[in-house]
């Protein structure tokens, strides 16, 4: 199951794969008030606020109150982290 992951920006990551690496420890169960996964109403309010999907990635890159900086995903690039966001939100 355990790809190793390539130095830096490789292509190796899945939503999947970061989602359970990084994101699912907070967002899978709402810890600290994180949006849960699949919670499409949570996660469009907030893409509603922030406007739309990019506006949310910019605010899971730079971090937010509880959220860390890319979510504990450091090697994630931007990519990735939309990928995550995409799926847990459903919004595309
Ligand atoms: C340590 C817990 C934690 C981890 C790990 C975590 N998050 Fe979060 N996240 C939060 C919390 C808490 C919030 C709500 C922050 C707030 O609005 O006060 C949040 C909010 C968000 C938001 C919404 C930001 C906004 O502008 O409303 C996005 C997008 C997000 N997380 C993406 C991710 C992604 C992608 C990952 C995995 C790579 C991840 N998070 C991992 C705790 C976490």
């Amino acid at each position: 199951m355990e790809v190793a992951a390539s130095a830096g920006g490789g292509d190796a990551k899945t939503p999947d794969s970061v989602i359970a690496k990084h994101c699912n420890a907070c967002h899978g169960t709402g810890l600290l008030g994180a949006p849960k996964i699949g919670d499409a109403a949570a996660w469009g309010e907030r893409s509603k606020k922030e406007g739309g999907v990019d506006g949310l990635l910019a605010k899971a890159i730079s971090g937010i109150n509880a959220m860390p900086p890319k979510g504990t995903c450091a090697d994630c690039s931007d990519a990735d982290l939309k990928g995550a966001i995409e799926k847990m939100s459903g919004l595309k």
